[in-house]
C-alpha cells in the first residue's frame, strides 16, 4: 500500500515535533519498549547493566533516532514510489546486527507499539487515526524488509 500526499505531510510534521526534543522522546520510546516487553532490556548494551533507562545515553538516542528517521524516510518512499527501498548493503548490515543481538520477529511489534505511543504523546491533540496508520504502514514495510533480511 502506498501513502497519500496528505499522510506523507502528517508523518513529516510529526517527525519535526519529535526532533524538537530528541532526548525526551528517545527516553520515552525506550521506557515504553521496556514497559511492553521487560525482557528486551537484555538485548541492548546500554540497558543491560543499569536498573533504569539511562538519561542522555548516546547509543539509546542513536537507536531511537534511527527508528524515527528511517520510518519517516520509508513513509516518503511509500508516497513517492509505492514501496520501501533500502540499499542492499544497509539492509544486510541491519539484518546481521539485529540477528547478532538476538532480535526475533515479535520484537518488531513491541517497537511498533512504543513508536506509535511515543508519537501520540509527542503531538498530543494533533494525533488522529490517519497519522497512526501512516506511521504504522511505513514502519511495517521497513520492518518487513529487515525481518526478510534476517531470514536469509
Ligand atoms: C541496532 C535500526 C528495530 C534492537 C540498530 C542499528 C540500527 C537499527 C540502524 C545500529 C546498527 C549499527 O550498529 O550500525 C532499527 C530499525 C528498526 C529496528 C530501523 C525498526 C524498523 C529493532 C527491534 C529491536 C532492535 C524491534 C529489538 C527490540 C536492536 C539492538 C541493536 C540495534 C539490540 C544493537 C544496539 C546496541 O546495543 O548498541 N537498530 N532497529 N531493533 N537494534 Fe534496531
Amino acid at each position: 500500500m502506498g501513502l497519500s500526499e496528505e499522510q506523507e505531510i502528517l508523518v513529516k510534521e510529526s517527525w519535526e515535533v519529535l526532533k524538537l526534543d530528541i532526548p525526551h522522546h528517545s527516553l520515552r520510546f525506550f521506557t515504553l519498549i521496556l514497559e511492553i516487553a521487560p525482557a528486551a532490556k537484555n538485548m541492548f548494551s546500554f540497558l543491560r547493566d543499569s536498573d533504569e533507562v539511562p538519561q542522555n545515553n548516546p547509543k539509546l538516542k542513536a537507536h531511537a533516532v534511527k527508528v524515527f528517521k528511517m520510518t519517516c524516510e520509508s513513509a516518503i518512499q511509500l508516497r513517492e514510489k509505492g514501496e520501501v527501498v533500502i540499499p542492499d548493503s544497509s539492509l544486510k548490515h541491519l539484518g546481521s546486527v539485529h540477528l547478532m543481538n538476538g532480535v526475533i520477529p515479535p520484537h518488531f511489534e513491541v517497537v511498533k507499539e512504543a513508536l506509535l505511543r511515543t508519537i501520540k504523546e509527542a503531538i498530543g491533540d494533533k494525533w488522529n487515526d490517519e497519522i497512526g496508520s501512516a506511521w504504522g504502514e511505513a514502519y511495517d514495510q521497513l520492518a518487513a524488509a529487515i525481518k526478510n533480511e534476517m531470514k536469509q
